[in-house]
């Protein structure tokens, strides 16, 4: 997937048709303007745009030839200093607020990230509707490949929800260990999925599978009693959909760290859900979308003492 996004380049086949016009002599129609009155000629937006379709020569204009390769991410519009630009389906006064003037740190970012670790066991105690919004909120704010608009959460704040779809989760497992021990299967899996998710099965999922740690009973090895899962999921062709909803598990991780809240990423809930019609139904996963990642969040049971140092990744400095 991640070659195929390098041949492709930047250019979501997507915005060509949904959201540019082609006229009868076969050129695109100008969406995007320049209030000239307004614009002071310093030229930021021409700087910042990514996709290099704002030029300048005399005046600054959207380059007609190059506007449909615009991503929409605004950031010429957040740049200008008198707000001269106008992007298609953006507006200044729905679309962007100020820049708060207090920044964090490096220390306090670094604090920050330090303190949060993978939090299994919750209070047995619900998180308020409104602060899972603005966890999934924090999405808003992520880096993307192509396609933000494709994504989709599925937040689940119901703890009787989460524990109905847990047996359909343990039996997928138990069908796991079952196929990995199979040589005949074990050689069709590792041929669909790939060298690294095989591997990712066979070594790290199967034996912990194995073990019974996934089995319904006392303790939920699976969402750890949480009372709280947020699902990540895409139309399975979207361009980046992988990428982007690692990139927004990690956001949404960190925000509930923010209010002091415990998340881990669950990898095995998407696996699920992607061979279940059922556990679909349950999450409100469209059918014809692929689950990518699964947050489970709660009211951590306990607090760690201290931060672990950890050195886990190679660095090769090339000067
Ligand atoms: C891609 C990914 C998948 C993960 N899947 C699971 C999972 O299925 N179950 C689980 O308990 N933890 C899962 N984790 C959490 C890791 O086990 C955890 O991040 C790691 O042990 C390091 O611990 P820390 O997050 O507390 O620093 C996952 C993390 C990532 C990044």
């Amino acid at each position: 997937m991640h070659t195929l996004w390098k041949l492709c380049g930047y250019l979501p086949e997507r915005m060509h048709s949904a959201e540019f016009q082609i006229d009868d002599k076969h050129n695109y129609i100008m969406k995007n303007s320049i209030d000239i009155s307004l614009c002071k000629n310093c030229r930021l937006c021409t700087e910042v745009c990514p996709c290099n379709i704002i030029e300048h020569n005399g005046t600054i204009h959207f380059a007609p030839e190059k506007e449909h390769i615009c991503q929409h991410c605004g950031q010429c519009m957040a740049i200008c200093p008198t707000k001269a630009i106008g992007i298609k389906g953006l507006s200044y006064e729905n679309d962007f607020s100020d820049i708060p003037s207090d920044r964090l740190d490096y220390n306090g970012f670094m604090d920050f990230l330090s303190t949060r670790r993978s939090i299994r066991t919750f209070k047995d105690q619900a998180v308020d509707d409104e602060i899972m919004d603005q966890i999934a909120d924090s999405v808003s704010y992520a880096p993307y490949g192509a396609s933000p608009e494709m994504m989709e959460l599925s937040i689940i704040n119901n703890r009787n929800i989460i524990e109905s779809a847990l047996p359909i989760i343990s039996r997928f497992l138990d069908d796991l260990v079952q196929k990995i021990e199979n040589p005949v299967a074990s050689f069709f899996i590792r041929r669909v999925a790939g060298k690294e998710d095989f591997h990712t099965v066979k070594n790290h999922i199967y034996p912990i599978a194995k073990s019974g740690n996934y089995k319904p009973g006392k303790r939920d090895g699976i969402t750890r009693g949480a009372p709280s899962i947020i699902i990540i999921h895409s139309a399975a062709d979207a361009e980046a959909h992988t990428s982007n909803g690692l990139v927004y598990a990690t956001y949404i991780m960190l925000a509930a760290h923010s209010f002091g809240l415990g998340a881990t990423m669950v990898q095995i809930v998407p696996a699920a859900i992607n061979q279940s019609k059922k556990l679909k139904e349950i999450f409100k996963v469209p059918e014809e979308n692929e689950a990518i990642m699964s947050v489970i969040i709660g009211h951590p049971k306990h607090r760690y003492q201290r931060i672990i140092k950890r050195k886990t990744h190679t660095i090769h400095k090339v000067q």
